[in-house]
């Protein structure tokens, strides 16, 4: 260990008995114990617990003399931790005291002689019944050890963009893959989406009379299904919809309109996309309540199929449920769950969110209703569907996330629970 701190690697004081003692094989000066009944017990009136952050000026015995501020005033250190500092390659030191605000005071004040600088964080409020925050909570450069990397602040999904499939690369087989003029204008969409920064406005698009006929065709079709075949959740919000985002059959809606609609309904944002993102990057953006959003539209050769998604599923499929409280609510749930999470349980959770979000089914008034995007995005998937009940099983998160995902053709199984509500408990 350096004298000045500087090369600490993960130094860690822990209590054995009533003993302040090294982590084993971490060499350094050893404290004196604190045999002080504030320790083992919640703080008494007047004292509160702080964390205190430091930096040790880069000179012999810095850490030592830091140390000493702390036994001469008889604070009680209750943890004590290195770790990196964030932006640099240096360390500094966190320590955590429970003492109360006139020895605080004093212990500021002396310590500011000893280091380099010192900051200072206690809890909001210091009478509640809450837990002291923990280096997890309170440090914005906690190791993490092997959990896979997680946007910890929305702007982080800047950094969550990773496109699999359909980007500005189409398959031999996609309709648009031989004409050139489509495959240039899906290389403008994809160029907007790679640009956008998180809290820039949605470029707005100037849609081809070709796309906005496309366009007509699945709207008019499938707005006439919706009245029968959709749920509650999903037509309560369709009349703001046309109201506040110009929902027409002879116009397409704009990204930044429904972004300013949602935001003010339930919180959710809309973030452009050039294709299918990892389904981790997708759902992290869930847990923010951020919802990545096709802006191209599909070729204009076959307008009841698209091997990916593009604006009609998501203007048409997604928008209205993410306008539902409860909805977006467990939209973003399942963010949340893939925060950090293995591999595995990320595919399991995708395959969730794919049999209810994108192809889910309640009992409505007696019947099988749709709140899945994908079959209400659909004209025939949705016929499909609603006409093959024998396919239409239990939603049972347990067994539903080992079903096949399918996505260029019709699924081998639909899931339905009662409400939208029951598929957010099953999944809790
Ligand atoms: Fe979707």
């Amino acid at each position: 260990m350096s004298a000045s701190g500087k090369s600490l690697i993960g130094l860690w004081l822990y209590r054995k008995g009533e003993q302040w003692t090294l982590k084993e094989g971490v060499g350094g000066p050893r404290m004196k114990s604190h045999p002080t009944p504030l320790m083992l017990s919640r703080p008494a009136d007047g004292v509160h617990r702080n964390s205190v952050v430091f930096s040790l000026n880069n000179q012999v015995g810095g850490l030592a003399k830091a140390l000493h501020v702390f036994e001469d005033l008889g604070v009680n250190v209750v943890h004590i931790e290195s770790r990196p500092k964030a932006g640099t390659e240096e360390y500094e030191i966190l320590v955590d005291v429970e003492c109360d605000d006139r020895r605080m005071e004093q212990l500021i004040s002396m310590l500011r002689r000893e280091v380099a600088s010192i900051n200072l964080t206690r809890p909001l409020n210091p009478d509640s019944d809450l837990p002291p925050q923990t280096p997890l909570s309170m440090s914005a450069s906690f190791d993490f050890g092997d959990m896979p990397w997680f946007p910890r602040k929305i702007s982080d999904l800047d950094r969550a963009q990773r496109v699999l499939m359909y980007g500005t690369e189409l398959d031999a087989d996609h309709p648009g893959f031989k004409d050139p003029v489509y495959r240039k204008r899906r290389q403008e969409f994809a160029n907007i989406a790679n640009s956008y920064k998180y809290g820039e406005p949605i470029p707005r698009i100037q849609y081809t009379a070709e796309e906005i006929k496309t366009w007509g065709v699945i709207f008019r079709e499938l707005s006439t299904l919706y009245a029968k075949h959709a749920c509650e959740e999903f037509l309560e919000n369709w009349p703001q919809l046309v109201k506040y985002c110009a929902y027409r059959e002879d116009n397409i809606p704009q990204l930044q309109d429904i972004n300013v609609y949602l935001k003010r309904k339930t919180g959710f944002q809309i973030r452009p996309v050039a294709g299918y993102l990892s389904p981790r990057d997708f759902l992290s953006g869930l847990a923010f309540r951020v919802f990545h959003c096709t802006q191209y539209i599909r070729h204009s050769s076959d307008p009841f199929y698209t091997p990916e998604p593009d604006c009609c599923h998501e203007l048409l499929g997604h928008m209205p449920l993410l306008a539902n409280a409860s909805f977006a609510q467990f939209s973003q749930e399942l963010g949340l769950a893939t925060l950090g999470a293995s591999d595995d349980d990320v595919s399991r959770i995708a395959t969730l969110y794919f049999f209810t979000v994108e192809f889910g089914l309640c009992r409505q008034n007696g019947d099988f209703k749709v709140y899945g995007a994908g079959l209400l995005s659909s004209i025939a998937e949705l016929k499909h569907a609603l006409t093959t009940p024998e396919k239409i099983l239990p939603f049972e998160p347990e067994i539903t996330c080992r079903e096949e995902c399918i996505i260029t053709s019709y699924q081998n199984h639909y899931f339905f629970t009662d409400t939208i509500e029951e598929a957010k408990e099953k999944m809790r």
